[in-house]
């Protein structure tokens, strides 16, 4: 192994979706330097589709309120396709990960009201200082989708290599006509995913749980 592994490694086991942030704001040259070192992904025809709209300082704030008011009255109406389900393993997976924030926000199993509650707290960015909204042309279809993909994995590591806790998240997208009006963004994009993220509050109860992976064996299918 290599010593750049290893970096690599300690940025990418530091990393987690933060639920729970401190106040205080990201200086811009670290979100450029953040967005600029995320940028070097590869992107098909290298188009690098994705657009970034972020806030800082009192905007997040109005978007926060706002958007929470609007979510906790209206359904989702996301421009990507939501999976149509998750079946077998993948249900597993998602169940484990809830279990482990409720378990970690003291929420007890069955209590329905308890987790709408929490999922709303999606809506409040987690009280980050800050989000950014990704957003991709229509037009690039599924693949624009998979570019920017890359992208937002690159940001999150950027991002703990400075410090700097993320959490990517579909539900500000779900809510995507709102978001579209509140920014002003244009028709011909899709609103593909929000980063909210800031510096971590490292005691807040749903950020005391870390998910599990797959090993290799249980993805690689080889072939000699
Ligand atoms: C595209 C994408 C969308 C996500 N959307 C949400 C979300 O809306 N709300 C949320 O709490 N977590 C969201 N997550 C975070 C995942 O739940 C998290 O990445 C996963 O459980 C693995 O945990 P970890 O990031 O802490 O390693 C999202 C992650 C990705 C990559």
């Amino acid at each position: 192994m290599t010593a750049a592994f290893d970096t690599l490694n300690d940025i990418l086991d530091a990393r987690y979706s933060c639920r729970g942030y401190r106040t205080d704001p990201v200086p811009r040259d670290t979100i450029q330097a953040i967005v600029r070192t995320a940028q070097k992904v590869p992107s098909w025809c290298n188009a690098q589709p994705w657009q970034l709209t972020i806030t800082t300082g009192a905007e997040t704030d109005r978007f926060r309120e706002a958007l929470y008011a609007h979510a906790s009255e209206n359904a989702p109406v996301p421009d990507l396709q939501w999976p149509e389900g998750y079946p077998g393993i993948y249900g597993d997976r998602r169940r484990a990960c809830g279990f482990q924030l409720y378990g970690a926000v003291g929420i007890e199993k069955g209590d329905r009201a308890a987790g709408a509650k929490q999922m709303l707290e999606n809506f409040r960015l987690f009280g980050a200082p800050h989000v950014a909204i990704i957003t991709t042309p229509k037009v690039l279809g599924p693949y624009g989708g998979v570019d920017c993909g890359g992208f937002v994995s690159a940001f999150v590591m950027a991002a703990q290599s400075h410090g700097v806790a993320t959490i990517p998240q579909a539900a500000v997208a779900s809510q995507a006509p709102f978001v579209r009006d509140w920014f002003d963004l244009p028709e011909d994009r899709d609103v593909l995913c929000a980063i909210s993220f800031g510096y971590p509050d490292p005691d807040h109860p749903a950020n005391q749980f870390r998910t599990d992976r797959a090993s290799p064996d249980d993805v690689i299918d080889w072939r000699d």
